[in-house]
């Protein structure tokens, strides 16, 4: 049996179900066959060019398509565009002024309407605001905002003016704050009041202030207001938004940029304690996300209602609700608040509301709305949805059934979409008009894509278990980490020689559709079986009494790794251990069946939402916790602590 080889990561329980887009959908759909595959594989350098050359407006076109040299790409060498300019000035110069690019729905139910012409407008006004407070082409400019449209004008204003944004999530502390603005040695700092969450205005404002006495190099704050909650204005550094906005130069001329002008920092956890800056650039990037936003979503901008849920603060709410969305001229809902206020059909009032078109969420959502039943989307018309999304995790087959279901109404094709901050856009995922999918696989790479399997030693696999490996540049691929690019080359391109290496676990069955399986370290080795955390999750999440679950692997003195499994039950159920590991064993084969299982009411999850596995690790084998400051609920680690130090293993 081998027991240290990605070739072993056990292909149980394969899902059997097969959706192939319907012919309803097809009639109206942009991509019904292969003929995108077709160009790429070709020559996938030129197919970029084509994509972009058709989705943007370039003021300059570019000498060379893409310049690699490893691990360093530049892509549309020489070309220049304004990123803002193809996100506004076009759509208005085209006659879609009036167009809507946000319906805003704030959490309190107070909502604004925002068309492309007032997009332009503010965004001009806001980059002369920027302008005064001396940011200049190539400055950083720190973004610490709740989901109000400011944060996309400030994102777009910096953009005009060749400023480079670092967007920080509105739950991060002062400490996470101040070590973004200190890497990336921001000049501004652009904040609000506060924001609503679960009906209470939560102060930004306060946590700002508080990150900025550790830092030196910002001179400027702006102040949204927004929470309408009491701040201190520091004389001569902070002002209200409002107040620059109303005196600030109606425009502000989008100057060309070169294609690779930094376009924004995003940082995000690597393996060590310190953030990593990820760099993304202009013009290869607004390619890859508007290319991804049109074609994987089957967008029909004239119609569609778009909505992502992600927050700004993430990538995904930089690809696929800023730029990639707007880059294409989508009209989109933009929410403010928690998913369970007033109400738990909350989401589902708004896209009734606005007739959302295209739903785009992640996998813990999704088990979310299946624990609160599927009587809260019973209460709204559904019927306008048409293309549902998945991102972040792996999303298990009856979460995805449970989606198509209950929200999708049995009809809309799922596009669950793999990637990464890394990779700035989607790479792998179906197209909905074209592609068969299957509940729990993300199906295929994109057109110009290059993704493989390879196994321990780097070479490839063709079938079953191995690490997830893109083969070549990709437009939207982060262009290094800031100040750190030893760092960059050593995380992503030293495992395995001329590869980027995800992170990520992956197997390939017989049809050759990708089934990701988390992060590596998310893989456990039990008895020298490789045993994917997702597919036992899968397993528990099957049987009916289980909303969701969470597994470790943690280090057993005669298995090597033993399988621990955190459960949340659906709303009054009760169901014995046992009764749950025979599930799974069940399901998937004796091999793995949990050693123990916790019963808990919530799972600790960062504030992006994702399980943390390695600290619920740490639980299991009893370790000190340390840092729990992204944690959305402190309070349920210490519960799960205190159970697993007092409940005896069933075994
Ligand atoms: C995971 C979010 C399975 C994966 C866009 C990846 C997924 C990490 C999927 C990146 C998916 C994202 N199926 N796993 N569809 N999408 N992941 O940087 O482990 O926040 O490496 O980017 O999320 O997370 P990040």
């Amino acid at each position: 049996m081998p027991t240290d080889d990605a070739q072993a990561i056990d292909a149980l329980g394969w899902e059997k179900r097969t959706f192939p887009p319907s012919a309803a959908f097809k009639r109206d759909a942009l991509v019904v066959d292969t003929h995108l595959y077709d160009d790429a594989a070709e020559d996938y350098h030129g197919f970029w060019a084509r994509q972009s050359a058709d989705l943007l407006a370039w003021s300059k076109d570019w000498s060379t398509i893409c310049e690699w040299e490893l691990p360093f790409a530049k892509w549309f060498v020489g070309g220049q565009l304004n990123v803002s300019y193809n996100c506004l000035d076009r759509h208005v110069i085209a006659g879609r002024g009036a167009k809507v690019a946000f319906h805003f729905e704030g959490e309190p139910g107070d909502t604004r309407t925002v068309t492309y012409a007032q997009l332009l407008d503010e965004t001009q006004r806001f980059a002369n605001v920027l302008k005064g407070l001396g940011v200049t082409k190539g400055d950083r400019v720190n973004i610490y905002l709740p989901m109000i449209p400011e944060a996309a004008i400030a994102m777009l204003a910096c953009a005009r003016i060749g400023a480079a944004h670092s967007v920080v999530f509105g739950g991060f502390s002062a400490q996470s704050l101040s070590d973004r603005i200190n890497d990336a040695e921001a000049k501004v700092l652009v904040t609000a009041d506060g924001g609503w969450r679960r009906g209470e205005v939560f102060p930004l404002k306060p946590t700002a202030d508080e990150a900025l006495i550790s830092t030196s190099t910002v001179t400027g704050v702006v102040v949204v207001r927004r929470g309408g909650n009491e701040v201190a204005m520091v004389e001569g550094r902070d002002h209200w938004y409002h107040e620059l906005m109303d005196t600030a130069a109606a425009e502000c001329p989008a100057e060309p940029m070169d294609s690779e002008q930094l376009l924004f920092l995003l940082y995000t956890s690597g393996t060590t304690g310190k953030p990593k800056g990820i760099m993304h650039t202009s013009g290869g990037y607004l390619t890859h996300v508007a290319f991804t936003h049109k074609y994987v979503f089957d967008l029909h901008a004239d119609t569609d209602v778009y909505w992502c849920t992600a927050d700004v603060g993430w990538v995904t709410g930089h690809s696929y609700i800023v730029y990639g969305p707007l880059a294409n001229g989508a009209t989109q809902v933009m929410y403010e608040g928690v998913p369970n206020h007033p109400g738990n059909d909350r989401i589902w009032e708004i896209v009734e509301k606005y007739g959302v078109t295209i739903f785009y969420t992640a996998p813990t959502a999704i088990r979310t709305y299946m624990k609160w039943g599927p009587q809260e989307p019973a209460k709204h018309d559904l019927s306008s949805l048409r293309v549902l999304g998945s991102v972040g995790e792996p999303i298990n087959p009856e979460a995805w059934m449970w989606y198509q279901e209950h929200i999708g109404g049995g009809t809309c094709p799922i596009v669950d979409t793999w990637w990464q901050t890394e990779t700035g856009g989607i790479m792998i995922s179906p197209l909905p008009g074209a592609t068969t999918t299957k509940p729990g696989s993300a199906t295929f790479p994109l057109p110009g894509i290059g993704a493989e399997l390879v196994d321990e030693n780097g070479a490839r696999v063709d079938a079953g278990g191995g690490y997830l490996t893109l083969t070549q540049p990709w437009p939207g691929m982060l262009r290094g980490i800031w100040g750190d690019q030893e760092r960059y080359r050593e995380t992503y391109w030293s495992r395995f020689p001329g590869r980027y290496f995800a992170g990520d676990g992956a197997k390939l069955d017989d049809d050759g559709y990708l089934w990701l399986l988390g992060r590596v370290d998310d893989v456990m080795n039990v008895s020298g079986h490789r045993i994917s955390t997702t597919e036992v999750e899968s397993a528990l999440v099957s049987h009916p009494s289980v909303a969701e679950a969470a597994v470790v692997g943690a280090t057993d003195p005669t298995t090597g790794q033993a399988i621990i499994a955190y459960v949340t039950l659906r709303g009054g159920l009760e169901v014995d251990a046992k009764v749950l590991r025979d599930h799974v064993a069940h399901e998937i084969g004796a091999i793995a069946k949990p050693k123990a299982i916790y019963f808990t009411p919530e799972l600790p999850k960062t504030r992006s939402g994702k399980i943390m596995r390695r600290l619920l690790r740490d639980v299991a084998e009893g370790r000190n916790l340390g840092d729990t400051s992204t944690l959305a609920d402190a309070t349920v680690v210490g519960e799960l602590q205190r159970r697993a130090a007092e409940e005896p293993s069933p075994d």
